[in-house]
């Protein structure tokens, strides 16, 4: 029999789509719980020291299921949080409901306007009774952005961010360079636990998912350009090949080129000879042959104009990156005509000016979630297995922080204490470990004859530290 969502909220600290959603979310949560045996170890194993007491976190991760897990193992070490989503269509509504039901202020609801998104942020860096934060969770950096830019008073009492994502870490490493970053941060994202699995097999996992929700097509035997070939892309283009399409990658890094020749992927370019020199430079012969692009570079006009006017018409284009920075969807507003056919999906009409259009036209793009990360926008983003690892590191990183106190130290000990880190590697081969128990796999122990001879110490630290997994 369904169970009821755990409570009814005594006030309305909270705004989300659909309340009556809860028991929906609830439901969800607990399957949820079961698969993600990291997070739930961590849980059981500091329930009762709760490292967390005292803790007061703003929190901006995409309101999923998996984050509702991460939220609530939060509170349950101790913290109070406060929630928003980092994108406008990354929220699953249940997962909201359920959240606000339970009590926990959430800000948070699919199909949010660009004002609605910052306002549902400034709603989480400040509550009822002077409730302040003191720890910064982030995805993609735009909550510590407007702590930094909006409510700088704030950080005085902040020990630290944990940052989730590449392109977050990439914007904490500039303001720590240019002297702005005023707190302390953990760049979760750095993780071997994160990264090489989350970036890389979550996208697997959701990339296909998300263009089959999205279009309905039959993906096998089509023609896919992955651009960018980092974790990201190296999920992304076996997401693809696993649909049986013939994928193509652009990169422009020789290193992760190389990668994609060796895992059997033909390296392209958009553009003759590799050099991007407008609409005359464009390798035509190639684009027309194109069925589906996805943009996973971090980067700003990894799909642009001179490439949109040259896809093969109908073709399929999204983004799997951060930020709807990578393909130039500006471009197309001000001269393409849009026709939604449903929420997150596009028709463009690259025959017709914007409000002018004919529907029997062939010449259009299908663009998903507006260039918005397209597995968050068109689907639900990675399962509960791959969030395990990312968000038992976010815990170990937000635990991390609280105990370095950072806000407490003399301002002579602030500046050596500035840094963007990742967490010690131990933690990372703690978190991998719950994660392999958690699939039944038994890892083998080195006998004392073989820890002699490699030196390296049975319990590890196993390899080091700049060791590239
Ligand atoms: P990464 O740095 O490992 O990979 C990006 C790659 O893009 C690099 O190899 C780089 O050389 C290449 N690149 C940059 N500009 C390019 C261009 N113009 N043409 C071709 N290649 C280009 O980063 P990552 O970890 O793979 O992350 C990529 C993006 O995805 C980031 O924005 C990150 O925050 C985001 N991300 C999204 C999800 C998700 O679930 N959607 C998950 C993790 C990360
Ligand atoms: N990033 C990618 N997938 C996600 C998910 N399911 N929940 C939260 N963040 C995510």
């Amino acid at each position: 029999m369904n169970q009821p969502a755990v409570t009814t909220p005594a006030t309305q600290d909270f705004k989300v789509a659909d309340l009556s959603l809860a028991d929906w979310g609830r439901r969800e949560i607990r399957i949820a719980e079961t698969e993600m045996p990291a997070l739930m170890t961590i849980r059981e194993q500091y329930r009762e020291s709760r490292p967390l007491a005292g803790a007061r976190i703003t929190g901006c991760i995409h309101m999923t299921i998996q984050t509702a897990v991460l939220i609530e193992t939060l509170i349950d070490l101790g913290a109070s949080v406060r929630w928003s989503s980092c994108n406008i269509f990354s929220t699953q509504d249940h997962a909201a409901a359920a959240i606000a039901a339970a009590g926990i202020p959430v800000f948070a609801w699919k199909g949010e306007t660009e004002e609605e998104f910052w306002w549902c942020i400034e709603q989480t860096v400040a509550g009822p009774d002077g409730w302040a934060p003191n720890l910064v969770l982030d995805d993609g950096g735009d909550l510590t952005l407007l702590l930094h830019e909006k409510r700088p008073e704030l950080l005085d009492a902040i020990h630290g961010i944990s940052e989730e994502t590449t392109t977050g870490v990439h914007r904490l490493q500039e303001m720590l360079r240019g002297g702005s970053l005023r707190v302390p941060a953990i760049n979760v994202n750095d993780a071997v636990t994160k990264s090489k699995n989350d970036n890389k097999y979550g996208c697997r996992h959701s990339l296909n998912d998300a263009i089959k929700r999205a279009t309905d097509h039959l993906l096998a035997g089509k023609q896919a350009l992955v651009v960018g070939y980092g974790d990201v892309g190296k999920g992304s283009a076996a997401s693809l090949r696993q649909e049986g399409m013939i994928v193509k990658v652009a990169e422009i890094d020789p290193l992760c080129a190389m990668q994609a020749c060796m895992d059997g992927y033909e390296v392209v370019s958009p553009y003759v000879d590799g050099e991007n020199l407008g609409l005359d430079s464009i390798d035509r012969g190639l684009l027309a042959r194109i069925d589906l692009v996805v943009t996973c570079t971090g980067n700003i006009g990894a799909c642009d104009a001179a490439m949109l006017q040259t896809l093969k018409p109908g073709a399929v284009v999204c983004n799997i990156g951060h930020f709807d920075s990578e393909i130039d969807t500006g471009y197309m507003r001000r001269h393409w005509h849009w026709e939604e056919v449903k929420p997150q999906v596009h028709k463009v009409y690259r025959d017709s000016k914007p409000d002018e259009f004919d529907p029997a036209s062939r010449d259009y793009l299908i663009l998903l979630s507006e260039g918005r990360l397209v597995n968050l926008g068109n689907a639900t983003g990675h399962p509960s297995r791959v969030m395990d690892g990312s968000f038992a590191n976010q815990v170990l990183a937000q635990m991390h922080l609280y105990q370095g106190r950072f806000a407490e130290l003399p301002a002579e000990e602030k500046t050596a204490a500035l840094t963007v880190s990742v967490l010690p590697r131990h933690l990372d081969e703690e978190v991998a470990r719950y994660m392999v128990e958690g699939f039944g796999g038994v890892i083998t122990r080195m006998t004392e004859a073989q820890v002699d001879y490699t030196g390296v110490p049975a319990d590890g630290p196993y390899k080091p530290d700049d060791y590239r997994y």
